[in-house]
């Protein structure tokens, strides 16, 4: 089956973020933001929708993969070199839909954000793979392989960085050639640890 990837515009983004919500609804990190299942199955998509338009979208880093009917299966949601550290302006911004997805759940997801942002490498530059996910129905098809083999591509000489959320997928990203650098652990929920995991150009 033919995949194509492409990098998601405006009409995209309610697609990408219920193809996320999806996939992480069960993530060790969004469980540590929301342990109530019911509510962080309620807040996913919003939220997701909210960080891909604010946040992510005007870097040109998200993209899409598509089936040979052009559906939406799988979304990696990459920042560009430099353009992690989100400017406090976009967030201000982004807040009115923030805050709806979090609630009381707010100090949390800063918290969270805080401490991946301290552990985030500053050097060398690189690309930064915030979020990736398949359609739960068309996992093993080659969609998040492709999506991340195309940005690498794109730029081998760039550096890529990535949190893995499961150890269980530590192997899949070593394919590509990441390495794990060392380990951080969440002070929020069930304390979940997470893997920094680097790819050097
Ligand atoms: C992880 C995830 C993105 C993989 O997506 P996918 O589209 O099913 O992956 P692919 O089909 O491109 O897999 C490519 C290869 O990696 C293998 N692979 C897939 N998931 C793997 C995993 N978790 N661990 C090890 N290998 C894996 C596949 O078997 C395939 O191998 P092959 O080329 O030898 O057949 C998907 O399982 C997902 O959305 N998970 C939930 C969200 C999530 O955990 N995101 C990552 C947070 S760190």
């Amino acid at each position: 089956m033919p995949i194509a990837t492409r990098i998601a515009t405006p009409t995209d983004v309610d697609d990408c973020a219920r193809v996320l919500a999806a996939a992480f609804a069960d993530d060790p990190v969004m469980s540590a933001i929301w342990p109530d299942q019911h509510r962080r199955h309620r807040a996913l998509a919003r939220y997701f929708a909210a960080s891909i338009r604010n946040f992510h979208l005007p870097g040109g880093g998200v993209q899409v993969a598509t089936d040979e009917e052009g559906h939406l299966r799988g979304v990696a949601v990459w920042d560009p070199p430099g353009q992690w550290d989100q400017p406090i302006s976009r967030t201000v911004r982004a807040l009115p839909e923030l805050v709806p997805a979090f609630r009381f759940r707010t100090t949390a997801a800063l918290t969270v954000r805080r401490t991946l942002d301290e552990h985030h490498p500053r050097t060398p530059p690189h690309w930064y793979l915030a979020n990736i996910g398949t359609h739960e129905d068309h996992r093993g098809q080659g969609y998040a392989a492709q999506l991340i083999s195309d940005r690498l591509a794109a730029d081998p000489d760039t550096a890529a960085y990535l949190v893995c959320t499961r150890e269980k997928n530590i192997s899949f990203y070593e394919q590509f050639g990441f390495e794990v650098t060392g380990t951080i652990t969440l002070p929020v929920g069930a304390k979940p640890m997470l893997w920094a995991m680097i790819r050097e150009p």
